[in-house]
């Protein structure tokens, strides 16, 4: 779980990623769709998947914001992330698996954006809050 420190840690530095949603968004999820095709199969409504699309770049918008969001609502995620986990599972029906490889990918394109910023400490505390919302999406499935 994540303590106060980690808290913010990652508040700290979402404050300096501010601003760069989309790009961030658009590249992690340009990745996840290239290193891991098989998630491709959720997305197969758009015209176009390639990375840096445009359906990948409005999207990936999209995700980052909602994370943003989280950030915002850290001490209570699983009751601020409810209606999004409730798409998840029933809706969209995305195997939890998934939220992890995403989890990855947003984790490597902060650290090549802002490799200044991301420092072992940075890392390990938005890894740990990027499970965290992972299992707060996750709380729909059982
Ligand atoms: C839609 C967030 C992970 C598949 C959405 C939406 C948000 C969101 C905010 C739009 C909801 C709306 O329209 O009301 C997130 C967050 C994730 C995550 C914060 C994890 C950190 C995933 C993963 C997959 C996925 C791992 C599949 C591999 C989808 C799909 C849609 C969607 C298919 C609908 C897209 C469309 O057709 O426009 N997600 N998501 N999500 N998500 Fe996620």
């Amino acid at each position: 779980t994540l303590s106060a420190k980690d808290k913010n840690i990652v508040k700290d530095f979402w404050a300096k990623v501010a601003g760069r949603e989309e790009q961030i968004g658009c590249d992690a999820l340009s990745r996840m769709l290239t290193v891991y095709p098989q998630t491709k199969t959720y997305f197969s409504h758009w015209k176009d998947l390639s990375p840096g699309s445009d359906p990948v770049r409005k999207h990936g918008a999209t995700i980052i914001a909602a994370v943003a969001d989280a950030v915002s609502k850290m001490d209570d995620l699983t009751g601020g992330l409810l209606s999004l986990s409730e798409l998840h599972a029933f809706t969209l029906r995305v195997d939890p698996a998934n939220f992890k490889v995403l989890s990855h990918n947003v984790l490597v394109v902060l650290s090549t954006m802002f490799p200044d910023d991301f420092s072992p400490e940075v890392h390990v505390a938005m890894d740990k809050f990027l499970a965290a919302v992972a299992l707060a999406l996750s709380e729909k499935y059982r």
